[in-house]
């Protein structure tokens, strides 16, 4: 796609702060972005600001001869690839529900023919108010996209929920509704992070992955178009957008969850780090400290993708992750088959950049046809983009070979 043309609207609430940021964001990530903003945003930080930051002038005045002439409520209308109101008062939602269109952005929304991300902030009360509740509904039921306010410290002084959530969700969101939906149809099953295997109440076996490959593939795939259901061992990540989010701990917990998924998914893409063993037995109270050693006998888990694959239909594609040390390749091959995967992303874990806990990674891409891809240390969005497209290219392939 061509630079994507943004249209921010800014509505008076003290989170219009948080909108430059978003417009950097956006601008960094190659965006066009035209900012339009209510006569009650401009009290709260100057239509200057915003100018700077998008390098565009700011609409604010639907009747400004100026401001029609040079903009034009129909072009910015016209032009929008998607137009977002972040923040979004509980006023601003009000009048979106009723299709009143009485100053420059309410009337640009009515007239365009974009997606629309509507990114509510306000005080906990007024959000939870049944008015701007049934609201929201109407809004969401004519098809248009509103982001779940975050919860936290208001700067009303309440705690609970109605704050803006941060810029990078918002930018990860306008990403995904930006994306072609080349991966439309498809329901993806996505694991993510570590398992974790209980020795006692307050100890347990694990190991240092922080759930972001996957959590990148997942969102992804939303992005695309897909269906996405998340199974997430323990992680510090916050659940992506438009994405269903199932929470695990153990190894079985995950074989579980992803079972209740199988039958109905399209592809599952395995990025999880799943113990390969655990404690036969775990203690039922805290573990004393003792003299001397303490031996912990270990029994292996199930393996949840060899047991997808041992019962997968033909055109359910199943994505493995080789964790690594040593003989990438070679090793990587040997999963291939041994669990019978489409795809196994061979992960190189010693490389500066790559594996647990990082933002980007190294991958080689292996499959059953002995393609062999490897590629070069980008971030984990990117790899998770560079998967989707091998899925996109292996529906191609199975189409026309009348798989
Ligand atoms: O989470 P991050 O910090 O972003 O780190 C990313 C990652 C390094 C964890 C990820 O890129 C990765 O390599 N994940 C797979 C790690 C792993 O467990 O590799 P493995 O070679 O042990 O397992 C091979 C495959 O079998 C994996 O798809 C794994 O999910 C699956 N498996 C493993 C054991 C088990 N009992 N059941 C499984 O299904």
């Amino acid at each position: 796609m061509e630079k994507p043309n943004v249209v921010l609207g800014v509505t008076g609430g003290i989170a219009c702060y948080k909108a430059l940021e978003l417009v950097r964001l956006l601008v960094q990530d190659s965006c066009n972005v035209r900012v339009v903003m209510t006569r009650e945003a401009t009290e709260f930080v100057a239509p200057l600001s915003f100018q700077t930051l998008s390098g565009a002038p700011v609409g604010t005045d639907l009747f400004s001869l100026t401001q029609e002439s040079e903009i034009g409520h129909i072009n910015l209308a016209d032009s929008a690839d998607v137009l977002v109101i972040a923040p979004a008062t509980a006023n601003v939602i009000a009048k979106l529900a009723a299709g009143i269109a009485d100053d420059l952005l309410t009337t640009v929304v009515l007239a365009t023919q974009a997606p629309l991300l509507v990114v509510p902030s306000m005080n906990v009360h007024m959000l939870a108010h049944p008015m701007v509740q049934a609201n929201i509904a109407k809004l969401r039921s004519a098809g248009y996209h509103v982001m779940e306010a975050a919860a936290g410290y208001l700067a009303c002084g309440y705690e609970g929920k109605g704050r803006l959530p941060e810029p990078p969700a918002i930018a990860e969101e306008i990403r995904r509704l930006l994306r072609p939906k080349d991966l439309s149809g498809e329901k993806i099953v996505v694991t993510a992070g570590p398992s974790r295997e209980p020795l006692d109440p307050v100890r347990y076996l694990s190991n240092r992955s922080s759930g972001k490959m996957g959590y990148a593939l997942a969102r992804a795939a939303a992005r695309r178009g897909a269906r996405v259901t998340l199974v997430s061992g323990p992680t510090a990540l916050a659940a992506p957008e438009g994405v269903t989010t199932v929470s695990v701990v153990t190894a079985e917990e995950m074989r579980a969850a992803v079972l209740a998924e199988f039958d109905s998914a399209t592809a599952v893409l395995m990025a999880a780090a799943v113990a390969d063993y655990r404690p036969r037995s775990t203690a039922g109270r805290k573990m004393k400290r003792g003299d001397g050693n303490r031996r912990v006998e270990l029994v292996p888990n199930p393996d949840i993708v060899a047991e997808l694959t041992a019962r997968k239909r033909r055109q359910v594609v199943v994505v493995g992750f080789a964790a690594e040390t040593e003989s990438l390749v070679e090793n990587a091959r040997q999963k291939l088959h041994r669990k019978n995967l489409d795809l196994v992303v061979a992960n190189d874990v010693t490389q500066e950049g790559s594996g647990f806990d990082v933002d980007t990674n190294a991958v080689t891409l292996l499959d059953r046809d002995g393609t062999v891809t490897p590629l070069p240390v980008m971030s984990k969005d990117a790899v998770a983009d560079r998967i989707c497209d091998w899925l996109l290219q292996h529906r191609e392939h199975s189409h026309r070979r009348g798989a």
